[in-house]
């Protein structure tokens, strides 16, 4: 690679909201599934990616390629996979989403062993490329509020240093935020920083209700905080961290193209905005082309890029030490 794109390449990247399971290459589940004898052909298209319509369809298919990470074995090898691509595109440093209710059936007698694998996986993808990763337990929020005090409880039982977050994904439109205040309150006794997904499907009142109910200090998404002018300000004035995903909104229609995108204008407006890609493959993305989308949509520069990175070391639940030594490499 050559000319603009190959310096973004070479950027130095901090990526803070990156789904494990949703990162999962096609072919791995593909091959876990032909090693396990599960049928998942409905689940890949024509190309062999990942086939869904819409974001309901999107959650479905990720759940049916879920049931085959069955081991902590699988989740080891799901880790060493995710971070081998998340360093080839230039990510020094990253925080992993993964969903204990995904793991052995959400058993709690089960997290503890799953747990020791990725952070296995994650030792190994060190010693490999150098990338830093810490781990943020995930509530999955249309399997209602119950369970989301469960995977607050385990995040809760092994924060420490690897896991130092808690957070939720699933369907915005399921349920109210309120519901799920104790999980997040749990989570931030045991000293867990705290992101909840807010204003992707939904709208400004998602994101709201994110603030006002559950104290985070990083909403996942939060775009569509540009419809509301006065909460806009509110981001800009409360010093919240947007964990940004341009090309899955693109992918999944929440804007139609990258130009129509306020990742630029939020950032105008003096919102904290970084940038990652939440399930690589399902939106056929990685960091090197998010960055290069955004400096072809908005004629951002590795100037604008490293300051971003800084943006999102600045936010990210991680260690004094390593915080500083990353920030002396991002520039
Ligand atoms: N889980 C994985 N990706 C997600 C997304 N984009 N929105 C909500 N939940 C998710
Ligand atoms: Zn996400």
């Amino acid at each position: 690679m050559t000319g603009p794109k190959s310096d973004l390449a070479r950027l130095p990247k901090v990526e803070l909201h990156l789904h494990l399971e949703g990162a999962a290459p096609p072919a791995f589940i593909r091959g876990l599934a032909a090693e396990k004898g599960v049928d998942l052909s409905a689940i890949f298209d024509a190309d062999g990616g990942y086939r869904w319509a819409d974001f309901a369809e999107f959650l479905r298919t990720y759940e049916a390629a879920c049931t085959v990470l069955q081991s902590p074995r699988d989740f080891c090898r799901l880790v060493e996979a995710v971070l081998a691509a998340s360093a080839a595109d230039g990510v020094i440093y990253t925080e992993i989403f993964l969903a204990p209710d995904l793991c052995g059936g959400g058993s709690p007698a089960a997290w503890p062993e799953y747990l020791a694998a990725m952070i296995e996986g994650a030792d190994s993808a060190r010693r490999a490329s150098g990338i830093e990763t810490r781990f943020i337990p995930t509530a999955i929020r249309h399997f209602g509020p119950e369970r989301a005090l469960r995977a607050a409880r385990l995040a809760a039982e092994t924060a420490g240093a690897v896991v130092t977050g808690f957070g939720m994904g699933g369907d915005e439109r399921d349920g109210h935020l309120a519901e799920f205040a104790s999980a997040f309150e749990l989570a931030a006794e045991a000293g867990l920083g705290l992101t909840v997904h807010a204003g992707e499907v939904c709208g400004p009142q998602s994101i709201r209700d994110a603030l006002d109910h559950l104290s985070v200090s990083r909403i996942g998404h939060g775009v569509r905080a540009i419809e509301e002018p006065a909460l806009v300000s509110r981001l800009a004035e409360e010093g919240i961290v947007l964990e940004v995903n341009p090309g899955s909104n693109v992918a999944l229609g929440v804007y139609p193209d990258w130009r129509s995108h306020p990742i630029d204008r939020l950032r105008r407006a003096g919102v904290n905005v970084t940038v990652s890609t939440d399930d690589p493959p399902y939106f056929h993305t990685g960091m090197i082309h998010e960055y290069a989308e955004l400096a072809s949509a908005f004629g951002w520069t590795s100037v604008d890029f490293a300051a971003i990175n800084r943006t999102a070391l600045r936010a990210a639940f991680c260690d004094e030490k390593t915080r500083e030594r990353l920030l002396a490499r991002v520039g």
